[in-house]
């Protein structure tokens, strides 16, 4: 079969015309179909239905006879510090566990940085004007939120299929008003992309002229793998180990949660970091808070006891999510692939699928989904600012739809794509 850049105009006229066939006929079954977050699905929350009931059986002590109903343990109790110790390959005394959403505790983080400095900070952040933080592209929209809204020019770094581009960030960090970077090292948010261990090494290495620069590692799909084939998994090495072992212990923060391996909404975050960042941090966390919600950590800690344990529990999700992924990039592969006018990463973790559209078209095939019932985040989502400059890059959540809607869903989107890449090569055309 020929590619759209192959075929003439006729022959793209011609194509159009049985895509419109096609769109006619989603246009009369009135979808209403949601791909827009990433959330998991109710049946994957009730894997977790049962986690509070060791609470009625066996009470609220801890293995030491700490009773998580009172004050105490404000860095958490040591089971569940030493479980995130092991999903994330370091040790308990680095891990300090807060309540719900990882993103709270890198917002707080950043919040520590810019209204008291970091340790080795000769100012606050906060009075640094024109600070910058280093955004891959595409990522995830909710860290960009955080850095824009605390005052940072965020700027633009391409992901390649190793992570973020490396030459680019060694050249951005001799601003010494670069102050940090994003990085989603396993099953980046959106592409799935694992980075290297080159990259790791280099992000550890690299020399900045801000010398209290901060990694913010979100490790938030550590875990999260689609095949059971640990072969096949994604796996980067432990950050906070590598920095220390290229004399930089103090540059990153890594972060984690158990909000898409128990429940989204009543999980326990992670803040991992060396002893100098945890002793400031805590400081000022210790003015805030007295502790965090142990019983939850509690509960985890009985039905999570260990690592083996968290992944036995991770296949029963990717169980679930698997037949998910599978539909969308069957329909991307069969609908898309030949037309040689779209190109995605094949995730093997974590929650999307992200897909690039002919430059220039994803802002229409969004709309035009969203006319036909089919809800997609909003195009250049992915992007600080919004801004997609190629407006090429959509996010596609297979997560919480079933199987069913998502095959519906995705044939929607690809037929937009197609018509809209159509009508682009028409137009390059005329
Ligand atoms: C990369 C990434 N980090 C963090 C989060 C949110 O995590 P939490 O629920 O722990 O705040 C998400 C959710 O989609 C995510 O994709």
């Amino acid at each position: 079969m020929k590619s759209y850049r192959e075929m003439n105009a006729e022959e793209l006229k011609t194509e159009r015309k049985l895509l419109e066939q096609k769109l006619e006929q989603y246009k009369a079954m009135g979808l209403a179909l949601d791909m827009t977050r990433g959330k998991p699905s109710p049946v994957q929350l009730d894997l977790t239905n049962h986690i509070y009931d060791s609470l009625a059986q066996d009470g609220f002590k801890t293995k030491e006879g700490l009773d998580t109903r009172n004050y105490s343990a404000p860095a958490g109790i040591p089971e569940m510090r030493e479980v995130f110790a092991q999903i994330l390959g370091t040790s308990a005394d680095k891990i300090f566990l807060g309540n719900s959403s990882s993103l709270n505790q890198m917002f707080d983080s950043l919040m520590r940085a810019l209204v008291f400095g970091e340790h080795d900070s000769d100012k606050p952040w906060g009075q640094i004007e024109g600070r910058k933080w280093l955004c891959p592209v595409p990522g995830y929209d909710r860290h960009f939120r955080v850095t824009q809204t605390l005052g940072f020019e965020l700027v633009n770094v391409p992901m390649t299929e190793n992570g973020p581009d490396m030459d680019i960030v060694e050249e951005l960090v001799k601003d010494e008003k670069v102050m940090g970077i994003w990085c989603i090292p396993v099953y980046s948010n959106p592409d799935g992309i694992v980075y290297s261990g080159e990259t790791c090494r280099r992000l550890a290495s690299m020399k900045t002229a801000a010398k209290d620069f901060r990694i913010y590692w979100d490790n938030a799909y550590v875990v999260h793998h689609l095949c059971d084939d640990e072969a096949e998994q994604g796996r980067v090495p432990d950050i906070l180990g590598l920095c220390e072992e290229y004399g930089n212990p103090s540059r990153v923060y890594e972060f984690a949660s158990s909000s898409k391996i128990t429940f989204a909404g009543a999980g326990i975050s992670c803040l991992a970091a060396n002893k100098d960042n945890l002793d400031q941090a805590k400081k000022i966390m210790a003015v805030q808070t007295i502790c965090n919600n142990k019983v939850n950590q509690l509960a985890h800690a009985r039905m999570l006891p260990d690592l083996d344990a968290v992944k036995a529990h991770m296949k029963k999700h990717a169980a679930l999510l698997r037949p998910k992924f599978e539909k969308t990039l069957d329909i991307l592969g069969s609908e898309l692939e030949w037309t040689g006018t779209a190109h995605w990463h094949k995730p093997n973790g974590g929650y999307f699928v992200s897909i690039f559209v002919m430059p220039g078209t994803a802002s229409r095939v969004v709309g035009m989904c969203k006319d036909l019932g089919v809800a997609l985040t909003p195009a250049g989502a992915t992007y600080p600012y919004g801004k997609d400059p190629d407006d090429s890059n959509i996010r596609i959540a297979p997560s919480f739809p079933s199987v069913d809607e998502i095959d519906t869903a995705v044939n929607v989107l690809c037929v937009c794509a197609k018509i809209t890449a159509v009508d682009k090569l028409l137009e390059e055309q005329s």
